[in-house]
């Protein structure tokens, strides 16, 4: 099997702009985040500019994925209230996953139900920002995205190798780019000068027990994307539910009971949220 030059993966992937394949609007809202002074005036007045782009953030935001359901009803308000990381992370979310809705669909919704469960294991927690929590769930496959833009063929094999012999897409991702959507995710969000937690969580939602800055927030996801994809939501490129590492179980420290009350109040949340279709 051909395994690729790490160098030349990332290269690649960080000229992701340079496709042609990705709509202007997507290209110039990427400026917009990469810019490190950017104000939450120009950002609002950006979403505002676009419709599509408008419609899509006031549906998340008025959805059970953030904490204030139904209660927004201008750009203005929603990054007011929610403040540049989490904008900003949010618009990259609504933005980006549908460009790959033929090679993977259903990826959106398993992002979706990780940020709600993120979101309800960090209330859980008592974390002081379940709202950060929300956009790490949200954006921590974002990595597939980009391999799938800048790799088409290659990450086809790669799904279908996954079906084939029954591997995680993370291993098969491994076989072919020499390095998996966790890196790449983080390589992309430290491009873009998002927070270093969430670049943090995006490297190690897959493996928690090796961050150093980050186990409470890694652990977290980690569950949360275990979790959704034993509900059977979306599709994350395989069809493993994989188990829990230990050092999740000791930081988060839930037991049965717990577990229980996590999936009904995500049932009540993922009733609500089909109007978030890409
Ligand atoms: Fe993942
Ligand atoms: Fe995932």
């Amino acid at each position: 099997m051909r395994n690729m030059d790490v160098r030349r993966v990332r290269e690649k992937i960080e000229n992701v702009t340079a496709l042609p394949t990705i709509p202007k609007v997507l290209n110039k809202l990427l400026a917009v985040i990469e810019n490190p002074r950017v104000s939450l005036n120009e950002i609002s007045n950006f979403i505002a500019g676009d419709p599509a782009l408008t419609t899509k953030v006031l549906r998340m935001v008025n959805s059970p994925v953030y904490g204030f359901p139904g209660r927004i009803s201008s750009v203005n308000q929603a990054v007011i209230l929610l403040g540049l990381t989490v904008v900003k992370g949010l618009l990259l979310g609504v933005s980006v996953f549908d460009l790959m809705q033929k090679t993977m669909t259903g990826l959106w919704e398993h992002s979706i139900g990780c940020a709600i469960f993120s979101r309800i294991i960090a209330i859980k927690k008592g974390h002081r920002d379940p709202d950060e929590l929300s956009v790490d769930g949200l954006l921590h496959d974002i990595g597939k995205v980009f391999l799938v833009l800048q790799f088409p063929d290659e990450y086809q094999q790669a799904l279908a190798e996954s079906r084939r012999d029954s591997l995680t897409i993370y291993s098969s991702e491994k076989n072919r780019f020499n390095t998996t959507h966790s890196s790449v995710g983080s390589w992309m969000a430290r491009k873009w000068r998002f927070p270093a937690s969430l670049i943090d969580v995006i490297e190690y939602h897959h493996k928690p027990q090796l961050t150093k800055n980050t186990p409470l927030e890694s652990s977290i996801v980690h569950l949360a994307d275990i979790l959704v994809r034993s509900r059977g939501y979306g599709f994350p490129g395989d069809d493993f539910v994989m188990p829990v590492e230990q050092a999740a179980w000791d930081v988060l420290g839930f037991d049965e009971a717990d577990l229980a009350e996590i999936f009904k109040e995500a049932e009540e949340s993922l009733g609500m949220t089909e109007d978030l279709a890409l």
